[in-house]
């Protein structure tokens, strides 16, 4: 599969000899260049369109003022799934819908709607169950928008597997990729009311999509799905079936520690300073700021931001390793972390013990202070899935989840409280482990990254989450 891939980029005119892996920090051009070879190696090929500003699709229409939250301001019916490496049989549609930010006020959010080719049926409804989508970290700019990119950024880790059991997956890109706004990275709740918008929205136009719904996301996502559950006990909406949060960073920034090399917690300085007024420039060098500027300037996503920073430490990019401590920091922690709040269902928790995105001690720290408020009135499950990596989790648990997903559409009763357990394979030591690989499908599917695939030169590089609380 990896051929087909040295195929492709050669094919391209492009191969990985020619980023430059010797840029000093200080070297903006030098920085430039890998930044832009590595976007055009892996990231302008899964683009649908670039630059996404050609789509007219992703234009705010007059009509959003006026528009409550939840209300359809675009709707394509069926989309050109040609120009998208989804799975023979499904079908896609896109919508815009409206939103609210931080301040209260109505934004427009995309999301795609994947279609099984047909329903899995409950209960003897011909309805299409409905699974609400939270997606990880895609990137920062607009241009990362899930319903842009050929492979729904998630492929068979999740959403294609879920339609192809009969699931129809409506994909939330967050207010601000994909829409022109701001994006704020990691603010989970403000993500939330993304997903649960886009629920109302899409089921404002698809009758055929069932009252019911979970919520499930990875990663970013998880700390989005953990924040669904919390927003269903104080403003729900309808048919809220449960939340599975899978690899959750809850706490989004670590605040007693100095910061480290992670381009995601570069990205979060970003989300800091649009709302708590953190001042960049005051804690970036000169060139890394300007670097992820760039990143921003030319659509850049994860790849583009990891090539931006590959080979530096935090001393490199940052004139203060301890901004984290910093007041407008704390506050993002305080206003956007998620835990220890009471939820509106179940929750089930999967995380890889052997997670190097994320670690493990977010998730338990999580799990334990909602378990401490909750008083046995929800189930709360984590699920450690052993020796698996942050993506790879995703595959070694899909039995358990996709099981856990028909319960709640089947009303199966769950125990009440909180509960450990591990998901272990008979198998040990001998089991595929590697976080980052590809997956390639020939022709009639070009080949398809999956956003797991990082050139084997960044492979050692820290990119972490802060794992603790604040
Ligand atoms: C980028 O770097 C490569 C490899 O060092 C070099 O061949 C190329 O000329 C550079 N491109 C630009 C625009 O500087
Ligand atoms: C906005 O316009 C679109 C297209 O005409 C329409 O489908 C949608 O219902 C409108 N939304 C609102 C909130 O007016
Ligand atoms: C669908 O998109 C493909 C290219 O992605 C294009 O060739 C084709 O004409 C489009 N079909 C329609 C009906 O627009
Ligand atoms: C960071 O890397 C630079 C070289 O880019 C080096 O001079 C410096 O000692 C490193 N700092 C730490 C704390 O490792
Ligand atoms: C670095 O940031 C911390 C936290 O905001 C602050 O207390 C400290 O004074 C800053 N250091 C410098 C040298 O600006
Ligand atoms: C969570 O609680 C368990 C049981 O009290 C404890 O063993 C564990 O250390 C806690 N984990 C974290 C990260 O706080
Ligand atoms: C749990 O019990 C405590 C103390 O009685 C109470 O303050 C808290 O609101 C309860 N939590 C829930 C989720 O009911
Ligand atoms: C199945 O449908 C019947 C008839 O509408 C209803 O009474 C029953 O509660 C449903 N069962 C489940 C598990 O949803």
């Amino acid at each position: 599969m990896y051929t087909s891939l040295l195929t492709l980029l050669a094919a391209a005119g492009l191969a990985h000899s020619q980023i430059d892996l010797a840029c000093s920090s200080t070297d903006l051009a030098c920085i430039e260049n890998r930044t832009r070879v590595d976007q055009a190696l892996l990231e302008i090929p899964n683009f649908v369109t670039y630059p996404i500003q050609d789509d007219p699709f992703y234009a705010t229409p007059a009509n959003i003022s006026g528009a409550k939250p939840g209300q359809i301001l675009k709707l394509e019916q069926r989309s050109n799934v040609s120009a998208y490496d989804i799975p023979p049989g499904q079908s896609l549609s896109r919508i815009m819908y409206a939103s609210v930010d931080n301040f209260g006020d109505v934004v427009p959010a995309t999301a795609a709607i994947l279609w099984p080719f047909t329903p899995k049926p409950f209960n003897g409804s011909s309805s299409y169950p409905l699974v609400a989508w939270a997606h990880g970290t895609s990137g920062i700019d607009r241009q990362c928008a899930i319903s842009n990119l050929r492979n729904l950024q998630y492929d068979f880790r999740s959403v294609f597997t879920l339609a192809s059991m009969g699931y129809a997956v409506v994909m939330t890109d967050y207010v601000g990729l994909g829409s022109d706004n701001f994006f704020n990275y990691l603010a989970y709740k403000l993500h939330a009311n993304d997903v649960v918008y886009s629920v109302s929205a899409a089921q404002s136009v698809f009758p055929q999509l069932s009252q019911e719904w979970v919520s499930f996301g990875h990663s970013e996502g998880g700390g989005v799905a953990w924040a669904i559950g919390e927003r269903q006990a104080t403003d729900p909406i309808p048919g809220f079936l449960g939340t599975i949060a899978a690899a959750p960073p809850p706490f989004p920034i670590g605040t007693t520690t100095n910061v480290g090399n992670s381009v995601f917690t570069a990205f979060v300085s970003f989300t800091i300073s649009h709302l708590y007024g953190l001042d960049l420039s005051t804690i970036f060098k000169p060139a890394p700021l300007q670097a992820l500027q760039l990143v921003q300037s030319i659509g850049g996503c994860n790849d583009a931001g990891y090539a931006a920073f590959a080979t530096f430490n935090a001393s490199d990019i940052y004139t203060n390793l301890s901004w984290p401590m910093s007041q407008p920091a704390k506050d993002f922690a305080r206003d956007y972390s998620v835990s220890g709040r009471p939820l509106g269902g179940p929750m089930l928790i999967l995380q890889g013990s052997a997670d190097t995105v994320v670690g493990t001690v977010g998730a338990a720290a999580g799990f334990n202070a909602t378990c401490a408020i909750l008083n046995g009135t929800t189930s709360v499950e984590y699920v450690s899935v052993i020796d698996q990596d942050h993506n790879p989790s995703m595959y070694a648990s899909q039995r358990l989840w996709l099981q856990w997903i028909e319960d709640r559409f089947n009303h199966v009763p769950l125990q009440a409280g909180c509960r450990t357990s591990e998901l272990g394979s008979a198998f040990a030591g001998n089991v595929q482990l590697p976080e980052r690989f590809t997956v390639g499908y020939t022709k009639p599917w070009i080949t398809i990254f999956t956003s797991t695939f990082l050139p084997s030169y960044l492979w050692p590089s820290n990119l972490g989450y802060a794992q603790g609380g604040s």
